[in-house]
């Protein structure tokens, strides 16, 4: 498909068709169940998983079939299957809810849960996947296969709208021609820069530069002193700061390093995401986070001076 979103509707159209065909839902009966905090996109369907009022406020009425339950608990998912569960879709690391950790061990479990039920087990990499967090894929960390993943951004080398949907044969099946596709869904120019982003991956070290330096990026984070940073937390070239939004919000601190010469993106008003490209080196990084301590130390200044 093209955009993350497209690829993330493939997996929700496959997971209901799949319970009507192969596990015997009851017609029009199927749940999908997601978490809270998550982001999969912005189309109608997704957003009605979503527990993100901004994305949602305007835009009803909302689609049914979902159910939402907390991130990181994996007995919250055994409690919310029922019979008519088609899948789960999760994230291994939320993105864009403030890059959130599940402690090691959370996707094992909920892919067992998910074997248990007869329940579908998609992870959206569209953020963690294709080397950004020190393996392929995110759920590698967890030593996780699972039934149906999405994949986007990086397939596309940051150049060119491209995302994929992938899931077992007996999943894949359920297709039949004619029942899901789109315009430019799998474009020869697309597929193209798709396989060469993959033959890059595999070729070079990026992902092996992924984890090493994302290592190093974080113990550098961790070891500025500010009042301002509650938090910081991370894994591979996936890294979020957050910041104590008493005193100041993220985004200011991002416009802010901006201004200095370094993109990063806010989450959720209290998150700064570091997410730079995979070839970074160690002194790029050095050089990132004296500009980030200056922001910082120049952000606290500014509340000083603003002081009645
Ligand atoms: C995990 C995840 N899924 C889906 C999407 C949606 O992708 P797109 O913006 O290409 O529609 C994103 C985008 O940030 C994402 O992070």
């Amino acid at each position: 498909m093209n955009s993350g979103a497209e690829a993330v509707e493939t997996a929700l159209k496959a997971a209901r068709k799949w319970a009507y065909q192969v596990k015997g839902v009851p017609s029009d009966r199927a749940e999908v169940i997601a978490c809270e905090g998550n982001f999969h996109g912005r189309t109608i369907a997704i957003i009605s998983m979503s527990s993100e009022t901004q994305y949602r406020e305007g835009f009803g009425p909302m689609l049914g079939g979902f159910r939402l339950i907390p991130f990181a608990d994996s007995k919250a998912l055994e409690a919310a299957i029922t019979p008519n569960t088609a899948a789960f879709i999760v994230e291994p690391i939320q993105g864009e809810g403030g890059i959130i950790v599940p402690p090691p061990g959370y996707l094992a479990e909920c892919a067992r849960v998910c074997k248990k039920h007869n329940v579908l087990l998609i992870c959206d990499e569209i953020q963690t996947g294709l080397g950004r967090t020190g393996t392929l894929l995110a759920c590698q960390h967890d030593g996780v296969i699972p039934d149906a993943l999405t994949l986007g951004k990086a397939l596309g080398g940051g150049l060119l709208p491209v995302s994929m949907f992938l899931a077992r044969r007996e999943v894949m099946n359920v297709f039949s021609p004619g029942d899901h596709g789109s315009t430019f869904g799998g474009n020869p120019l697309a597929a193209a820069v798709g396989l060469e982003a993959l033959r890059i991956l595999q070729e070079g070290e990026l992902i092996e530069n992924a984890k090493k330096t994302g290592e190093y990026f974080l113990t550098r984070l961790k070891e500025i002193k500010s009042p301002l940073i509650r938090d910081v937390r991370g894994k591979g070239l996936l890294i979020g700061i957050e910041i104590d939004t008493a005193q100041v919000s993220a985004r200011h601190v991002c416009e802010r390093m901006i201004a200095a010469g370094v993109l990063s993106k806010d989450t959720h008003e209290s998150v700064i995401r570091f997410a730079p490209p995979l070839i970074i080196t160690p002194p790029q990084i050095d050089r990132a986070v004296g500009i980030f301590k200056r922001v910082l130390s120049a952000t606290r200044g500014e509340l000083r001076n603003n002081r009645p």
